[in-house]
Parts: C-alpha cells; sequence; structure tokens
C-alpha cells in the first residue's frame, strides 16, 4: 500500500499537488534526497504554500513527516520555512522527524557554488545557489557533518574541527572575505538547540511506523532528468531522484516501496542549463510559460518551456519503474489549435527511440513530432474524465499510448479540487483499497 511520487520530467512537474492529495490516505510522508532546492506549491482555496525543504504532507494535520538522510538539510532553511508555515496558520509540532544521518547544508556551501558556476562560465549547470551540490561533494569526500554531529559543542570535538577544515579549504578556493570558522560553529550548535526535538532514526521509525500497518508515501524532488546518475549529467542535480533514492535515503528495503507513480506535464519544462530536445524558443515558448506561469518556486526563474517529450517520459517509466503516470497542466494547452508530440528523436539520418546516455549525443538530436490536434476549450476545473473534450482525451490517450503506461490521474488547475482521478486507475484503486484496508492512524 505504499507509494512513491516521483518527477518523470525535469522537475516541477506538479509532485506537491499530487502528494498532497494522495496524504489523506498515509500516515507518512518522507523524502528522500534533495534540500531546499525543491519547490513544491500547493493551492488550497485562497491559500498558496510553496515547500521546499518539508514534505508536502506537513499540511496535514495528522501526518508525520520524515526527512531522510539522503536529504541535505539547512537548519537556517528549515526554520524559515517551519515559520512561514506557521504565519499560514500550518503548526510543524512534533509530526517532524529528520534523520540523524542527514548532511547539513553549512553557509560555506553557497560560496562553493556561486564560485563554481562562475569559473564554469559557458558550461554553467545553472545551479539552485543553495549550496546543495557542495554539501552533498563533502558528504561523499567523507568530510561532511551530519545533523548528529551538530550535539557536540566543544571548541575542539569532532564538529570544531570539521568546520575548521572545510572552512580553511573554503577560504583557499573561493578567497574574498575569509569566513571564520568560529562563527560558523556557533551558529551550527546554536541551530541544534532548535532542531534536537525532530531528530532522530528514520530508518528505525519507517520499519517499525510499517509493522504496525502505516502506509507511507515517498515524496520524490526534482526529476528523473534531473537524477545525478540517470539524468542529463552533467546538467543535474547532485543526488538520486529516481525511486533506488528511496531505498539508500531513507533506509527502508525495495520491497517497501510498493507502486511507483511518476507525474510528467502535459508539455516540457526545465530550469538551468542543458539540452532539453523539444524546446520552443520565441513567442511560442513565451507563450506556454505564461499561460502555464512557468517560473521557479524556490528561485522565479523562467523556465524554459517545450512538447511533451515521450523519449524522456519512457525512461523515467524505465528506470524508475513507473505504474501509472499524473498528467499535470492539462489545461495549459487550452487554447491551441494544434500540440506537437514528440515521439522520437532524429540523429544523423536514423530515429532514436531511447534516451542517449551522453548529453552530447543528446544536444545533437533533432526532435521527431507527430501533431495533434487541440481542443480550443477550456478544461480548467474539469474533474470528470468523461467531460474532458474528445480532442484532450485523445491527447491523453495518445501520451498514455507513447509513454506506455497507463495515466491515473489528470490535473486540471492548480486548485485541490480541479484533479480528475481516472475511474478504474492505479489511484483510484489505490485510493479505494486504503480506505477498506483502515484509515490513517
Ligand atoms: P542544484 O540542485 O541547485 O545543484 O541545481 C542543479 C540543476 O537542477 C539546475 O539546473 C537546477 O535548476 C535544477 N533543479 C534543482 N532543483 C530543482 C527543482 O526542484 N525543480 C527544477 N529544477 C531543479
Amino acid at each position: 500500500m505504499n507509494i512513491a511520487v516521483i518527477g518523470a520530467q525535469w522537475g516541477d512537474e506538479g509532485k506537491g499537488k499530487i502528494v498532497d492529495l494522495m496524504t489523506p490516505h498515509v500516515s507518512v510522508v518522507a523524502r528522500y534526497q534533495g534540500g531546499h532546492n525543491a519547490g513544491h506549491t500547493v493551492n488550497v482555496g485562497d491559500t498558496q504554500f510553496v515547500l521546499h525543504l518539508l514534505p508536502s504532507g506537513i499540511l496535514h494535520s495528522g501526518v508525520r513527516c520524515v526527512i531522510g538522510n539522503g536529504v541535505v538539510v539547512d537548519p537556517e532553511a528549515l526554520f524559515a520555512e517551519i515559520a512561514t508555515l506557521a504565519s499560514q496558520g500550518v503548526e510543524v509540532g512534533d509530526r517532524l522527524l529528520i534523520s540523524d544521518k542527514a548532511h547539513v547544508i553549512l553557509p560555506y556551501h553557497r560560496d562553493v557554488e556561486l564560485f563554481a558556476e562562475e569559473k564554469r562560465g559557458e558550461r554553467k549547470i545553472g545551479t539552485t545557489s543553495r549550496g546543495i551540490g557542495p554539501a552533498y561533494e563533502d558528504k561523499v569526500a567523507r568530510r561532511g557533518v551530519r545533523v548528529s554531529d551538530l550535539s557536540d559543542s566543544t571548541d575542539d570535538g569532532p564538529l570544531a574541527a570539521a568546520i575548521r577544515e572545510n572552512v580553511s579549504m573554503r577560504n583557499l578556493i573561493v578567497g574574498g572575505v575569509e569566513t571564520d570558522w568560529r562563527t560558523v560553529h556557533a551558529d551550527m550548535c546554536a541551530a541544534w538547540t532548535k532542531l534536537e526535538r525532530w531528530v532522530g532514526d528514520v530508518s528505525l521509525f519507517l520499519s517499525r511506523a510499517m509493522d504496525e500497518g502505516d502506509r507511507v508515501l515517498f515524496e520524490g524532488a526534482q526529476g528523473t532528468l534531473l537524477d545525478v546518475d540517470h539524468g542529463t549529467y552533467p546538467f543535474v542535480s547532485s543526488s538520486n531522484s529516481t525511486v533506488g533514492g528511496i531505498c539508500t535515503g531513507l533506509g527502508v528495503g525495495a520491497k517497501c516501496i510498493g507502486s511507483v507513480l511518476g507525474i510528467a506535464k502535459a508539455y516540457t519544462t526545465r530550469v538551468g542549463e542543458g539540452p532539453l530536445p523539444s524546446e520552443l524558443q520565441g513567442w511560442a515558448g513565451d507563450k506556454l510559460r505564461e499561460t502555464g506561469r512557468e517560473y521557479g518556486a524556490s528561485t522565479g526563474r523562467p523556465r524554459r518551456c517545450g512538447w511533451y517529450d515521450a523519449v524522456a517520459v519512457r525512461h523515467a517509466v524505465r528506470v524508475n519503474g513507473i505504474d501509472a503516470l499524473a498528467v499535470t497542466k492539462l489545461d495549459v494547452l487550452d487554447s491551441l489549435d494544434e500540440i506537437p508530440l514528440c515521439t522520437g528523436y532524429r540523429l544523423g539520418g536514423k530515429v532514436l527511440t531511447e534516451f542517449p546516455s551522453s548529453v552530447s549525443t543528446l544536444a545533437a538530436c533533432e526532435p521527431v513530432y507527430e501533431t495533434l490536434p487541440g481542443w480550443s476549450r477550456a478544461t480548467a476545473g474539469v474533474c470528470q474524465y468523461d467531460e474532458l473534450p474528445a480532442e484532450a482525451r485523445s491527447y491523453l490517450e495518445r501520451l498514455q499510448a507513447v509513454t506506455g503506461v497507463p495515466i491515473a490521474i489528470v490535473s486540471t488547475g492548480a486548485d485541490r479540487a480541479h484533479t480528475i482521478v481516472v475511474p478504474g486507475g492505479l489511484i483510484d484503486r489505490w485510493q479505494t483499497a486504503s480506505k477498506l484496508v483502515s484509515p490513517p492512524s
């Protein structure tokens, strides 16, 4: 009965809304990778919530939320997010558990990231400047600071030594105004006094919760094509946003995962650099961006927009074992006469139907389109599949055919209510079964 919600494109697919919709049927929502580079937007009535580090399930009062060891945590960003939510009437209270093994984003990680991006010049990645990459670098280099390390406030203990060593490296690499390790150490010790109440063993917690019959929703951040292994490397984030990240990022076995729901927009967007084969240049891209309000929820950057890329989503289906898709933002296509759909890539006289591993190959690919009729009618707010215009249903059915998995949810607007749960589909069956088994505790 557990379920994973995974981005099937380059992030920003609308995972926040879908997780929020499914949360009433689970007891625990767990984030397993990424950090506050994510921006999950959830609209409830007139209120808009934007979650960065906290799982989207936090908006539901009875639900416990978990931040796994695979996540990188910036304590200040976390406290700011908790305070913003409190000002919007949502109390985190004791519903949060942060892995003692999660790595900490320290202030100098951001400096290192900005420095590296500047040095890359034209080859820059277009990162979110949150210190995510350098925090993961320190983790893999085995010089990182874990959440539980923050409890050591002594000046000559392991935390002080790690910070001193890392800060001196930062000062060597970045130069400019030197960071004082004592300030960083004091800030981290102060952060611990606020964090401590939420810190614990996530793997053990999840194992016990599942033994007691609790259902868990695993919430992915970013998307498959931003995964450090399976994405468009090096234009990717630094974590495994694909399904495998759940096991390593939470300390759970593969058999716990249950079903996998992939989230894909009815078109494609990407923030930052790197190839995007179906990208629309000029006014057409601008129009899609304005209609879809495609600006980053974390950074406000304009997103690059293009047509639905079935090659990319098929890749996501394979590497994640996606059982069904939630297709979001269908309504953004409402005013179009025709809608191109990318079904392959042309490269040197051949048509590729599988996503290439090499980013330079991908950059040389031309999209192969088939064109479907638009519906030129509003679908915004429609919540029954049968009430969609025939052309919209045909478009979705074609997406299903070229992607190779059934569609279980169609989102027709930002509001929770603007959602079609496809009758008899994965989520319809999952919701019915979860009501039959037991209500969330
Ligand atoms: P980083 O995660 O800040 O290192 O950024 C690496 C790449 O991932 C950049 O292209 C970012 O724009 C992109 N990225 C990171 N997080 C998100 C997200 O939540 N949505 C969309 N793109 C993201």
